[in-house]
């Protein structure tokens, strides 16, 4: 019998990557950038064993017990098993997989990327594979593939039709800099919205506006983006990440029938940043949104206690058990000058859910404790 377990972590796009050239392979039509988030607060941990014993696959996902035939599992499987030497012994023994999140999937928080990472890195430490593996990540859900390296990540789209050269590279190390913070701002909301695959499957098939920012927008806006990770430049690191969440949501309006994935409360926490921006005279804080309401705030260590003394001014918690979750810091109360300008801003108590404080953080990394027991059952 071999077990291997790992955790992987959740990324954040700050160029993000929407609409595929080809749906099975999962190849991009543009490249993306991303920051990889610390494991200490949110990661997926996966436990993969292979036995002689085992008369069957088997996989379980946060306690329940899910179907092996899933085409995106049995792509990642096949590419992985594709690479092994053939002389692995254990290439044909049947596997149980057990795999779990740290943060609760109900907040709508991106999962699948953390997930297909962790699976896709345990699967490589099982089988012995050698060389980079962000392009087997790739075939399990597209923004995986950068969940493989820690810091600062590029998601070249690559032209290959077999899709060997669309892969994930470092553009900096977490020690890079260590002073970005990171917040998610999980916004209270229940509605079911489109998954990114189908959404971005729409707005290929519909928006011109995809088009344009694929072939002129995006290109342009990853050099300077990556100039500005290599600058350590915050002022136009958090214009350029801005700029292209919007331009992203734009392109989700200009789908048809549209992807509306930002609410009421998504929209107060973007005017909220733009106005503590202007206070400041410059971009201190940079929000970046995904596929569903939660805001994903980027900014220094040194802004991180005024922002938030702003953030539980403008939003304050329904209780004050449990609302900054992750990193903690000394909570101060909003100053006279900031709270002149946003007095006129509040909300009723409970419009956000709570915060999560994390950083950047490393990639997948092997842990001890096993998900399952010595007969491949979740423990
Ligand atoms: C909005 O990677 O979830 O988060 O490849 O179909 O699994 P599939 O999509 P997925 O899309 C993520 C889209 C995004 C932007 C990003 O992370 O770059």
């Amino acid at each position: 019998m071999k077990t291997v377990t790992m955790v992987a972590p959740v990324n954040i796009a700050v160029i993000k990557y929407w609409g595929k050239r080809d749906e099975e392979l999962i190849l991009p039509i543009n490249d993306s950038i991303s920051g990889t988030l610390s494991t200490d607060f949110m990661c997926a941990k996966t436990t993969i064993q292979a036995s002689p014993q085992f008369k069957e696959n088997k996989f379980w996902l946060n306690g329940k017990e899910q179907n092996f035939d899933s085409p995106r599992l049995d792509s990642c499987l096949k590419e992985v098993k594709r690479r092994a030497s053939p002389s692995c012994p254990i290439l044909n023994w049947k596997i149980a997989i057990c795999s779990e999140n740290n943060f609760p999937t109900a907040a709508g928080l991106a999962s699948s990327a953390a997930g297909y990472a962790c699976l896709v890195a345990a699967l490589a430490k099982l089988y012995k594979i050698e060389g980079d593996i962000s392009s087997i990540a790739r075939r399990g859900s597209g923004s995986a593939c950068r969940s493989i390296y820690g810091g600062w990540v590029q998601w070249i789209k690559g032209d290959r039709p077999t899709g060997e050269d669309s892969i994930a590279i470092q553009l900096a190390p977490v020690a890079h800099w260590p002073e970005m913070r990171v917040l998610i701002l999980v916004v209270n909301d229940e509605r079911k919205k489109y998954s990114s695959t189908s959404g971005m499957k729409k707005s290929v098939e519909t928006s011109d506006l995809l088009k344009y920012r694929a072939s002129e927008c995006v290109p342009k806006r990853v050099e300077a983006m990556k100039e500005a990770i290599f600058r350590k430049d915050f002022e136009s690191f958090a214009k350029i990440t801005m700029e292209d969440s919007n331009q992203f949501h734009a392109i989700c309006l200009d789908t048809f029938p549209p992807c509306v994935y930002m609410n009421d409360t998504s929209h107060s926490i973007s005017d909220v940043v733009h106005t503590y921006n202007e206070c400041k005279s410059s971009n201190r804080v940079a929000y970046t949104f995904d596929a569903g309401p939660n805001a994903c705030i980027y900014l220094l260590e040194s802004e991180t206690e005024e922002f938030l003394s702003v953030i539980n001014y403008v939003f304050p918690p329904s209780s004050n058990t449990g609302y900054l979750k992750g990193l903690q810091v000394r909570q101060k109360p909003i100053n006279k000058e900031l709270e002149m300008m946003f007095q006129e801003k509040k909300h009723r108590p409970g419009a956000l859910k709570y915060i999560i404080h994390t950083k950047i953080g490393d990639g997948p990394r092997m842990v001890e404790d096993s998900l399952l027991n010595d007969a491949g059952l979740p423990k």
